[in-house]
This record gives C-alpha cells, structure tokens and sequence, in this order.
C-alpha cells in the first residue's frame, strides 16, 4: 500500500474516534478511506477530482527556475502572488491570504465561525470537510438535500439553520459537479441571521462559465470565498489557495490554524498560472469535452447520470454504488464514492479521454456482469 494512502487512512479513522480533537479531513484521505485497498501504479485513478494535467507548462518553468532559491523563505514571492490575484480581481490585497491549498481555510472558517450554539449548515450530496470539522467545534451539522435541478436549496437551508454559524455553498458543487444561481446566493446572503457568515467554496468554479462572488466579498458581506490551484491549474500535490473575504472574518479563520509561509514552488507556480491567458479557457474545454463524450457514451448505452459542469458527476448505478466501486477496482479502474443520501450513486472524476475509454470498458463489464 503507498505510504499515503495508509496514512491517509489511518488519519480519518483517528479522526472520527476523537471527536474533542482538530482533525482536517481532506479529499485525498477520503478517496483513500473509500479505496481501501491499494491500487496498482497503472491503474485509471478517477476518484479524487484530481486533474489528470498537472501543472501548466509555465508554472513547472517557474517551480524549476526557483529551486535554487528553495533555502530562503522568501515571503516576498508570495506577496507578488496576492498582487497579482488583487489586480487581476480588483480587489484590495488585505482581502486575500495565500493558504496551502483551501481545505486549511475551510476547516478553520468552520472551527471559528460554528460552535454548539451555531450550527454548520450544508447541501445533501455535499463535500465532507466542512460537516467534519463541524464535530470538532460541537455544531450541530444541518444537512439540506439539493433541489430537483441539484442547487443548493438556500430557502430550505435558512429554515433549517435559524441558528447558523455557517452556511456553506459549493458552488459548482461537489460532488454533484451543478450549479447554484446567482440569485438563490444572493438571497442567501441577504436572509442569513445576523451573526453567520457564507463560505462559498470556488474549488471548480474555472471549470464552468458561472459568475464567481467575489464582488460580494468587495462589498463588505459577511461572505468568505475559498478558491485553490488543486482543479484546473492542476497543482493538488503542489498546495496553493486563497480565502478571500474581509480582513476582520479572515483573521479570525487564519488564527485558529496559525499563520506559516508558503512553499515557493507552490506561489511561483499559482503566479505563472494565473498569469497564463489561455490556461484556464484551455482546461475548461478539455474538460468539458472528455465529460460530453464520456456522458454521450453512458447515455448511448442506457446509463443514467447527473449532467455536470465540472471536473466529476454523478453515475446512477442502481445498485449499491459500493459494490460497483469495489467491482471497479478489481478492474483496475478507481472511481469514486458514494454519499449516504444516494446510496445507488458514485462520483466518478473526467479524467483524460484515453483514461475514460478505460473506466467505460470497465464499466460496461461490471455492469453486465
Ligand atoms: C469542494 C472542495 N473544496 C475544497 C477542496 C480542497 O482542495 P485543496 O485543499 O486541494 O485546495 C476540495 C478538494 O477536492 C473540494 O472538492
């Protein structure tokens, strides 16, 4: 078994045996918990929303040009980052913080921002880092099923957390890979109570044309945005994200985790990325190709799914979706997990186009079978 994904595991079950201390449950020790078994070095790896790409060819030249200087600290090149994020946002530079990757800032917003008389208020399939740091800071966790279009049901959710602490959207959300409109955020964000706060997560908002809510932030809102370089620039293994939100909510996230330097690798790639003009239109098309010839494919052969404008989606197995996983894996092709509320649903992650002609030949033998 790699060394990580053992660790990994070991991590979450530790996590979920103690509850008074701080665990951050990340997407890499969940796919390895729903794993469970190794997985052997060719095998089709679709089940983390990983980003078969890598980095952009620019941002290994600038990881390569700084290796020299990796014996310094070098704060400077992370400040060059967030200027260079302000400028391209127009926004004020105390609004950004760079963090290693955005599961710190949404662990930490959740551990300041809930606590036994706030509740964390979240969608039903959602991404589970938020509900567990939630059992680290004693909030009641308030789970709202997606609408019938698989939004986040805003109105439903305020009725359900008159208490909240947090409200969290993702947006497009995970694992669904759908949409929330504008409007239902806006609305969200206007109703809330008093005292709460809005994390919209943007892991995979490059992926799709979806208007962001960073003017909200530039608006003085009670809204924090997390983005990350983990999805379209490709740089999960190299940890680079933002919180973005008003210097009086980020500094209350950003002291309950401390504050550290960056790796220089990971800022002067995030730089060189975003930097890119083409980068991200690039990735948003290969994505979306690999993902309609992947579902034509599926609905060519009778499958259902849940049409998605992101980088993963949900497949109808109508089945326990735990036992395809698992009979997928002996296939050698790893796909994603289930959520307790779609127990005959898995997510699967678009991976390349050859590595998706994989993962339907696979299916299509275990489906049979
Ligand atoms: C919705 C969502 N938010 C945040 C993250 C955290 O990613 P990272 O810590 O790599 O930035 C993930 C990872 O899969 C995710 O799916």
């Amino acid at each position: 078994m790699p060394r990580f994904s053992r660790r990994s595991f070991l991590h979450l079950s530790a996590a979920a045996s103690a509850a008074a201390a701080f665990h951050i449950t990340t997407e890499p020790m969940l796919a390895a918990a729903a794993r469970r078994r190794p997985h052997a070095p060719d095998a089709v790896v679709i089940d983390a929303n990983e980003n078969p790409l890598g980095p952009s060819q620019g941002a290994r030249d600038a990881m390569a040009a700084i290796l020299p200087k990796g014996g310094r600290y070098a704060d400077e090149l992370t400040d060059e980052l967030i200027q260079t994020f302000a400028q391209m946002e127009g926004l004020n530079s105390d609004y950004i913080h760079a963090t290693v990757g955005s599961t710190p800032p949404l662990a930490l917003s959740v551990l300041a921002f809930t606590s036994p008389q706030k509740s964390y208020v979240t969608a039903d399939p959602g991404f589970e880092t938020g509900m567990m740091a939630a059992g680290s800071s004693g909030a009641r966790v308030v789970k709202v099923p997606l609408t019938k279009t698989y939004a986040h049901d805003v109105k439903a959710m305020l009725s359900a957390g008159p208490d909240a602490g947090v409200f969290y959207i993702c947006n497009p959300n995970n694992p669904t890979g759908t949409l929330t409109p504008r409007s239902d955020i806006d609305y969200l964000v206007a109703n809330k109570p008093k005292d709460s706060i809005v994390l919209v997560d943007e892991a995979y908002i490059h992926l799709t044309e979806a208007p962001n809510v960073l003017d909200l932030v530039k608006a003085g809102k009670d809204v924090i945005v997390l983005r990350t370089f983990s999805k379209v620039y490709g740089m999960a293994g190299i940890r680079c994200g933002f919180i973005v939100a008003r210097p009086d909510l980020s500094e209350k996230v950003l002291q309950r985790g401390g504050y550290n330097f960056m790796p220089v690798t990971a800022v002067v790639a995030a730089a060189a990325s975003l930097k890119d003009p083409n980068l991200v239109p690039e990735r948003r098309r290969i994505n979306a190709t690999v993902r309609q010839q992947t579902f034509d494919w599926l609905t060519h052969n009778g499958y259902s799914f849940i049409p998605s404008e992101s980088n993963c989606f949900m497949l109808d197995t109508k089945r326990p979706g735990k036992d395809v996983r698992d009979a997928m894996a002996k296939e050698n092709v790893m796909i994603g997990r289930t959520w307790p509320i779609m127990p005959t649903y898995v997510r699967i992650t678009v991976g390349t186009q050859s590595e998706m002609e994989r993962f339907q030949a696979a299916f299509q033998k275990v489906m049979k079978a």
